[in-house]
């Protein structure tokens, strides 16, 4: 009796997710959707990408999947995405607020916010990361701090070959560390290690099958599954953040900002009784934000730039001539030498191009009854900027297939940035930290290469250039051989 009563309930609960599931009137087109998974099946997980390319053969550069009850609409191509993100920016930048990692940021911060509350707050982070790029310790002094730490630890391996996962991650965490928190770590630190493996942990988990069942399948969330890690990791996260907090609160002198957290403090002291939304908790899910944001995608980056240098020696040779004749017997490189460094510029771009590291951007959501190619989007629409069919668009690049500098550089040899170049996305919320990510990707290259010689291992096997895919993608874990440069 029991058991026919639950397959009742759940052929009606079957029934209702399918009649839910009809595409509205004039909305992008797609394949047909099964009940509760809606199209997720029909995805190969490790190769998703190339089902979303096929699909977009075959609907255009506009169309829709079912993930789960919901309809998700693909932009793809870059003439699109910049219609929607740019041109329509208006009603294309909301955030989803359905979602696992929504319901554990509480729509806080900067990332998954929207409105008042995500304007005020970019604003802020951008107007603070743009004042370290002038103060004292600049945003540049920082990094270079850092990438002092990355040459001990490859001089240490010199001759020999290491594993750069770490040591990438390590540093791309402590710059922002050193940015929000006003102080770097020790790799060795304990302390250290346990907030990377739990902020990559949360990473993890928010883009895994479990959080599709989290949002899929709502009755769940409640349950002691894997995704209450994710939630978990969050709190210790917060917690360590709002002990720096407390810290900072005890030795800041108003208007003499050392880092991220006393500009906040500043700012909260300039609004009080505005009541604005400056206070503890936004702060603690901005900084947050940022030490999500900033270090996987960078440190993938890094990783996938050293593994294209190693298997082109010919292009590394290029861009230490370069970089030996435009910093001569001067010790230290400066941001501003990149424009007079146009062959290490386009490698930079290509290996960013090729690593792909954000193939489906960060989902928005249209805040309005909106029109894109004349299909018609309801307000509150999941929409995905395909990021990566732009990276590879046929048309867009001289050589979309490979790894090629030439992308970047005109007949003179001069660094130009074609359109389709959009690894941060584009428009309003276009990532709010790519002047931080480019000027870390070019000093710490620039540093690096010119006293190194990084060599595939004899032992290395074949190179393997392909990526995992993932929310961040990044190539496969290799061993970086290093060589000290005469
Ligand atoms: C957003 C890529 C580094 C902070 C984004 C987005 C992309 C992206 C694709 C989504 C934009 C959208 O919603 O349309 C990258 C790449 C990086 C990088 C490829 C490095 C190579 C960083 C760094 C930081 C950062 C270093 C930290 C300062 C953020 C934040 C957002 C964001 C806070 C959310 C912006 C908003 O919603 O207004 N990033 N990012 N990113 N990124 Fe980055």
């Amino acid at each position: 009796m029991l058991g026919t009563l639950v397959l009742l309930w759940l052929g009606i609960f079957l029934f209702l997710l399918f009649i839910t599931m009809r595409r509205p009137k004039n909305f992008p087109p797609g394949p047909t959707p099964l009940p509760l998974f809606g199209n997720l099946l029909q995805f190969n997980p490790n190769a998703p990408l190339k089902e979303l390319d096929k699909l977009s053969q075959r609907y255009g550069s506009v169309f829709s999947i079912f993930v789960g009850g919901r309809p998700w609409v693909i932009l793809s191509g870059q003439e699109v995405i910049r219609e929607a993100l740019v041109t329509r920016a208006a009603e294309f930048t909301g955030r989803p607020d359905q979602l696992m990692v929504s319901h554990i940021l509480d729509n806080n911060g900067v990332i998954m916010s929207a409105g008042s509350k995500w304007r005020e707050h970019r604003r802020f982070a951008l107007t603070t990361l743009r004042n370290f790029g002038l103060g004292k310790h600049s945003m540049e002094e920082r990094i270079l701090e850092e990438v002092k730490h990355i040459c001990e630890r490859l001089e240490r391996h010199a001759g020999m070959s290491m594993d750069p996962q770490n040591l990438f991650h390590n540093a791309a965490s402590n710059i922002i560390c050193s940015i929000i928190f006003g102080s770097r770590f020790n790799y060795e630190d304990d302390y250290f290690q346990t907030l990377i493996d739990r902020m990559q942990e949360f990473n993890k988990i928010v883009i895994s099958p479990w959080a599709m069942i989290y949002d899929i399948i709502p009755p769940v969330r409640c349950l002691p599954l894997p995704f209450r890690k994710a939630f978990e990791h969050y709190e210790k996260l917060r917690a360590h953040i709002l002990k720096v907090v407390a810290e900072h609160k005890n030795s800041w002198v108003a208007g003499k900002p050392r880092d991220m957290i006393d500009y906040y403090l500043d700012e909260m002291l300039k609004r009080a009784g505005q009541g604005l939304s400056f206070d503890d908790t936004q702060m603690v899910a901005l900084l947050f934000d940022l030490f999500l944001a900033g270090t996987d995608t960078t440190s993938n980056t890094l990783r996938t730039l050293s593994l294209y240098l190693m298997t082109h020696e010919q292009i590394q040779e290029r861009c230490q001539q370069e970089i030996d004749m435009v910093l001569g017997s001067r010790e230290h490189v400066s941001y501003e030498d990149r424009h007079a460094m146009p062959y290490v510029q386009a490698v930079i771009h290509e290996a960013q191009r090729v690593s792909d590291v954000a193939p489906l951007g960060l989902f928005h959501t249209t805040t309005a009854n909106t029109q894109i190619r004349g299909y018609s989007i309801p307000k509150g629409t999941l929409i995905v900027p395909y990021l990566s069919s732009a990276l590879r668009e046929k048309g867009q690049w001289k050589f979309p297939d490979e790894f090629n500098p030439q992308n970047f550089l005109n007949d003179k040899g001069e660094f130009v940035k074609p359109d389709a170049f959009m690894p941060f996305s584009a428009g309003p919320r276009v990532c709010l930290g790519e002047g931080l990510a480019r000027m870390e990707l070019f000093l710490i290259l620039v540093t690096i290469l010119r006293r190194f010689r990084l060599v595939w291992p004899e032992d290395g096997g074949v190179p393997d250039h392909s990526l995992i895919f993932g929310g961040t993608q990044s190539v496969k874990p290799y061993c970086l051989g290093v060589q000290l440069r005469l």
